[in-house]
């Protein structure tokens, strides 16, 4: 059975902020947000690179050449994979920037509260990108189509509504179990659901195409990829403080559902007509990535043939730690310094 789950009260006179009786959920905390006292010091690292991420897309520069190019040089499947993927992008930022202080409500520690806050604000701007984009790039008419694409493709309403539904059943019932799924949900939106897309974008700037999509792409994915650790690290503290709450077998099911849909969605909206971009290559790429981010949790790969990236020709764009195998063992600071907003990206 199940447990219900309690909502922080708002300022609990009675609540105990002290580190050692400090958990990241079902703690007492007072609301007070003393972050002298931290128990978690990846939340502290990942405050530092958060803050030190600061962007702001009206200071994306070149949307007028993208937007020059986006009717000259796209061929029309390039031009459908660009508002598809835009449109799902644009869904997943949404329902974060609603979804996360949900999810903020039941966590008891305010150095992880502090940067779930940040979180949600980068989703906003994010939001704010792809209104910049579509504002500069696409024809006034277009908008709506994209931002409302899933009216129409029922793949696409598909996926929304798989996730959508996974954060309702958490607010309509919050309990150990839909909270925990929930939080998975949370990690694989943020580990895997946008990496195709921005795959998709890569490959364009590779053939010199919208290059300001492309860095503005690239500033979003060093983000996400600060969300990715963020939730990886709520996962393994439920698994160290919750051991009961902690379902590896739920995880595996839904790594395998998200690369499913991944799959599937991929192939719909990429089709097999652009450069550099093809079914196998969709298909190989998401399972090497599902295989990555499991070991993030200490899970053995799922899809252990998946050995090998076929973007890795794309890596000066892409999610580059440098040493992919101990992502997670390297600190905050490395793993920043070696994104391709800090090396190679000179655009
Ligand atoms: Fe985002
Ligand atoms: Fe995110």
């Amino acid at each position: 059975m199940t447990e219900e789950m309690r909502r922080n009260l708002m300022f609990n006179p009675k609540g105990d902020d002290a580190v050692a009786v400090r958990t990241i959920i079902k703690g007492t905390t007072t609301g007070l947000f003393n972050l002298n006292a931290t128990k978690y010091p990846w939340a502290k690292s990942l405050y530092q690179v958060m803050i030190g991420n600061f962007w702001v897309p009206e200071k994306v520069s070149g949307l007028k050449d993208d937007a020059r190019m986006f009717h000259s040089d796209l061929t029309k499947e390039e031009q459908t994979a660009y508002k598809g993927i835009l449109s799902f992008l644009i869904f997943l930022d949404s329902i974060q920037t609603v979804n996360l202080p949900h999810f903020a409500d039941y966590i008891t520690s305010p150095e992880v509260n502090l940067i779930l806050a940040i979180q949600a604000y980068q989703e906003a701007i994010h939001s704010q990108s792809y209104a910049t984009i579509l504002e500069s790039v696409v024809d006034s008419n277009e908008r709506d189509e994209i931002y409302y694409f899933w009216r129409t493709d029922k793949t696409l309403l598909e996926r929304n509504k798989y996730i959508g539904q996974i954060y309702q059943d958490f607010v309509d019932k919050p309990s150990d179990a839909t909270f925990f799924r929930g939080i998975v949900a949370n990690f694989l939106l943020e580990s895997v659901y946008f990496y195709n897309g921005f795959a998709f974008f890569d490959t364009l700037v590779d053939h010199m195409k919208m290059l300001a999509t492309g860095r503005m792409i690239a500033y979003i994915r060093r983000d996400e990829l600060t969300h990715v650790t963020i939730f990886a690290n709520i996962i393994r503290e439920i698994r160290k403080e919750f051991p009961h709450l902690y379902d590896e077998a739920l995880i595996r099911e839904m790594m395998g559902e998200a690369v499913r849909q991944e799959i599937e969605w991929g192939k719909h909206i990429l089709g097999d007509r652009i450069p550099g971009i093809n079914g196998e290559t969709t298909e190989g790429y998401t399972k090497w990535l599902a295989n990555n981010r499991l070991a993030m949790l200490n899970i053995g790969p799922l899809y252990p043939e998946a050995v090998t990236n076929p973007y890795k020709y794309l890596d000066r764009l892409q999610d580059t730690n440098g040493d992919k195998g101990n992502f997670f063992e390297t600190t905050v600071v490395n793993y920043t310094q070696s994104t391709s907003m800090n090396g190679s990206w000179d655009f």
